[in-house]
């Protein structure tokens, strides 16, 4: 049995206008062991049989009536992939340097006049066909390692993410072992800026450094944390440290996200009329993240359950955040709770569930 050749199961697709070398280029290469050989005597026809079989290599004659060698190649070039490398192989009896020069300008990939010796047609479309593969094999390398690239980057998100996650349960679960109220604050934050309409990337953002907002809580004594009665306005004092704390346990974070958590950190009490903490910041000077934060804190803190205090109905939350509109809220985050959508989705929040009891104050 006659060995086989390399590419034997290459898609050649032969194309002249000439039936007779048509028939004899196919011979030719049939017997040389390709087994996959098409043709047409209609140049026409190129660019459907090329969507259709995608050739590994294409044997070209140049003067045909309808549409010349040029005229395929140039519809090649528009219908092609832009990854896609199908050598052209031009055969022609047109011996001119002119000839060549345009087939090869418009994107043959070698040149041949007839009458053409036999060994040498097979093995230049060898050559083409060896570089058609290497081409394809690596485009495939490529593809797989972007895959692989886009699978790894995807993985280090959810790592990155799941850990700011953990750090913002660790600081909670110091006064709060239920652990939702970071993650509402989140939820409830992201909704209010929805609702006037941020940008979609920065609502992504928002939903996950919001949760962080207490985180430095980590650092105020127990004593004072889990104190179960009133605080004296010296423990106030230094609760009310937290929000330094935790802008300092996140300064300095290269990603947008911890950006943005350190500025909620920072800014989340702090009040719209001046009177907040820690540094009496006003009105627009403190950032949109930081006045979201507030207003998201407040509500679900009073919608929910404390040891020394039942949660305040919703409703009247909401009339709470109203009538503290321009004092300790921003005015236009406040006037969202007049919004009947707004509305529908911040008691869908609080009614997702119902948390038991914790010693959390608002601070
Ligand atoms: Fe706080």
């Amino acid at each position: 049995m006659a060995e086989k050749i390399p590419f034997a199961d290459a898609r050649i697709l032969v194309v002249d206008d000439e039936e007779t070398n048509v028939h004899a280029l196919t011979r030719i290469l049939r017997a040389a062991g390709y087994v996959n050989v098409l043709w047409t005597t209609d140049p026409r026809t190129v660019a459907s049989l090329y969507q259709k079989h995608d050739p590994d290599v294409i044997l070209l004659d140049l003067h045909m009536p309808h549409l010349d060698g040029i005229g395929v190649l140039r519809q090649l070039r528009v219908i092609m992939r832009p990854q896609a490398y199908v050598p052209v192989l031009v055969l022609t009896g047109d011996y001119t340097p002119e000839a060549r020069r345009r087939a090869l300008s418009e994107g043959a990939k070698d040149f041949l006049t007839k009458p053409f010796e036999v060994d040498e047609v097979l093995l230049r479309i060898r050559n083409l066909l060896e570089t058609r593969y290497l081409h394809r094999e690596i485009t495939t390398q490529n593809q797989l390692l972007e895959k692989r690239v886009r699978e790894r980057t995807v993985e280090l998100e959810g790592a990155y993410l799941d850990t700011l996650e953990r750090l913002a349960s660790a600081a909670e679960f110091r006064d709060d072992e239920t652990g939702r109220h970071t993650e509402r604050v989140g939820e409830v934050a992201a909704l209010l800026g929805g609702a006037l309409d941020m940008p979609e990337e920065d609502l992504f953002l928002i939903r996950r450094a919001a949760p962080l907002h207490d985180v430095g809580k980590i650092g105020i004594p127990d004593a004072i944390l889990r104190k179960p009665g009133p605080l004296t306005g010296e423990e106030w004092e230094v609760m009310k440290t937290h929000a330094d704390i935790g802008a300092r346990i996140l300064s300095g974070g290269r990603s947008r996200v911890v950006q943005m958590a350190e500025e909620i950190a920072r800014y989340h009490h702090e009040q719209w009329n001046g009177e907040g903490y820690p540094h009496g910041v006003s009105g627009e000077a403190i950032p949109l993240s930081g006045r979201l934060v507030m207003v998201a804190d407040v509500y679900d803190a009073l919608t929910s359950d404390r040891v020394y205090r039942e949660a305040w109905p919703t409703e009247m939350v909401l009339a709470y955040i109203r009538e503290h509109a321009g004092q300790r809220f921003d005015p236009r985050v406040a006037a969202l709770c007049d919004r009947p959508d707004v509305r529908g989705m911040l008691l869908d929040v609080r009614q997702r569930e119902t948390s038991k009891p914790t010693a959390q104050r608002i601070a």
